[in-house]
This record gives structure tokens, sequence and C-alpha cells, in this order.
């Protein structure tokens, strides 16, 4: 029998395509364009297995017209809100992702629009770029200081605990919601609330952590919003749906949300253009997994997923 025929959907990294060319029939198109409802349905009839990223959308529609070839979709993502996983499951197609290898680089993003926005990066740099920094004064830029702040992050996974690390070396006093507590060492010392209410009523900086699902979607919304202390910093590298995009806006006008670190928007790509107006906002267009090393992490456990099931084992991160 000859090598199993798959799609890599986008432009992953070398090292993956390299290794999945020696073990696949590779069908790969380097111009890197999302792929269509019409592309994943006409490709669903030439290959056996997939991988996608979160830039291709499974909906119910799309996986009820799937050819039965289609036996295995690796996603190149953690988040897999792109699938209909019912509708998937219900096809018997299996369904994989990449959980893990991402929290560091994720949580690094985190990081740095954490920061950035707190001490007003995207002013600063247009400041001295646009050569208008004419004079210094002790007023200019003063921002909002992390050591002592308690941090309130939602969701307390991969991420979110690789977060709460980096976190604590800056001296920040961790707090955390998440559906179960964690343990004693997980925990590490972080402080624990079971209603959301209570962590966000704490929460000098708070981060979104949490997947999208109908339960999340629309979580951070103008009532959630007015629990937060005032001047609040919100960092989110994880869903734009899990905030309510018109309300964090009316937050900032009104200056009860202090600033902004957005990797993720509802409407992507492109992102909301009304977050441009407010310089206490710093944006990156979602590439919080972005980095050479975890590139190639992600494709390699993408591949690993499929050399399971092709081998008629169990994929180790089957959803
Ligand atoms: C993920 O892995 O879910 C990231 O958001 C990139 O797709």
């Amino acid at each position: 029998m000859g090598k199993p025929v798959i799609w890599i959907t986008r432009q992953l990294s070398e090292a993956t395509l390299d290794r999945a060319r020696r073990d696949y029939e590779v069908i790969w198109d380097p111009a890197d364009k999302p792929g269509s409802a019409e592309d994943i349905i006409a490709m669903s009839a030439r290959v056996d297995g997939m991988i996608p990223c979160h830039s291709e959308h499974f909906s119910a529609d799309v996986v009820a017209q799937l050819d039965p070839r289609l036996k295995i979709i690796a996603n190149h993502s953690v988040g897999v809100d792109h699938c209909d996983l019912p509708s998937l499951k219900a096809r018997g197609i299996v369904v994989t992702n990449t959980p893990g290898v991402l929290s560091d680089a994720t949580a690094e993003l985190a990081l740095m629009l954490m920061l950035g926005a707190a001490r007003h990066a995207v002013a600063g740099d247009q400041l001295v770029r646009s050569g208008q920094w004419q004079s210094w004064s002790p007023a200019m830029l003063v921002g909002k200081q992390l050591s002592g702040a308690r941090l309130g992050i939602i969701g307390m996974g991969g991420v979110g605990r690789a977060f709460a690390r980096k976190a604590r070396g800056l001296d920040m006093e961790i707090h955390y919601h998440n559906r179960r507590r964690l343990d004693p060492e997980a925990e590490a010392g972080a402080t624990y609330h079971a209603e959301l209410d209570d962590l966000l009523a704490v929460s000098d900086f708070l981060s979104l952590h949490c997947p999208a699902t109908p339960e999340t979607v629309g979580l951070m919304n103008a009532a959630r919003l007015a629990r937060l202390p005032k001047g609040c910093v919100i960092v989110n590298t994880a869903r734009g749906n899990l905030v309510e995009e018109a309300a964090l806006l009316d937050a900032l006008t009104s200056g009860h949300v202090g600033a902004a670190g957005l990797d993720c928007f509802v409407t992507e790509p492109g992102g909301n253009p009304a977050f441009a107006a407010h310089d206490n906002v710093m944006m990156m267009p979602h590439v919080g997994s972005a980095t050479v090393a975890t590139r190639d992490a992600m494709g390699f456990k993408a591949l690993d997923n499929l050399d399971h099931f092709f081998r008629g084992e169990a994929p180790p991160d089957q959803l």
C-alpha cells in the first residue's frame, strides 16, 4: 500500500514539511491561503488526512459534505473552535489538536502585551518614531506597575499556568478562576476564586486563557467589565469572542479599563479598527504561538497524531 495522502493547508515550518514529505504524500500550496469551504470539501475526496489551522472552518454544513475518504483532521492548533466537533464525531472523523507545546510561546506574548499595555508601549513608540518627542517630563507616559499587583487569570490550562509561572517571576500576586481548583502543586500559591465575579473584583490585571465554547463566548461583557477595579489592564491571547468588543471599547473610553493587550479579535483577519483610536491598546495579529521552536513543535505534534492514526493506534491528542 502507498503512503497515506494528506493535505497541509498552510505554510508550516520547513522541518514539519520535510518530515511530512518523508512519511506521506503531501498536497500543499506555497501560496499559503486559508482553505475555503469549497477547498475543504473538494480536498476531502483526495486525501486520507488533513493538517489544517484555525483558519480553516469545519462547520456542520462543511462536515456534512466531506467525502468519506477523509479519516482524520490533525489540527495545527490547540483551539478547536473552528471545528464542529459533534458533527465530525457523528461522521466518525478523528480530530486531534496540539496541547502543551504552545503554552510558553503564548504566555510570552501575553506577558509582552501586559507589559506593553501597562507601560504605554504603543504611545511611546509613536512618540519617538514620529520625531515628536521634544521634552522629557516626569508626567510623561506614567504607567501601571506590575510588581505587587494582583493578576487575575481566567482559565488555568497549559497557557494559563505558564503565564502564572512567568508573572510570579515579576512579583505579581496570582489569582485565578477555573472550572475546577488545581492541586496545590499546580496552584503554586495562587488564590482560587470559584466565582468569576470574585476574581474580577480583585484583578488589577486580567488575562484570558480559556477556550471559546458556548459557555465562554461573550464572557467579558459590560456587566463583568464593570466588576473590575478601575484602571484594570486586560490581556487577551485566547479567542476574540470571549470579549464583547463594544463593551471593552466603552470601558476604555470611560477609563474604567485602563489599557488592553489584544492578540485576538472577533473578526480575524482584520481585527476591529475601533481599537486603533486608543493608543493604550497594544495589538498583535493572533501570533501567540508564533515562535520558531513552537511552530516546529506544533507541526511535529500534528504529525505524531497522524502517525499513530495511520499505524492503527489511538492518536495521543484525540479529542
Ligand atoms: C491555537 O493553537 O489555538 C492558536 O490560537 C493558533 O491557532
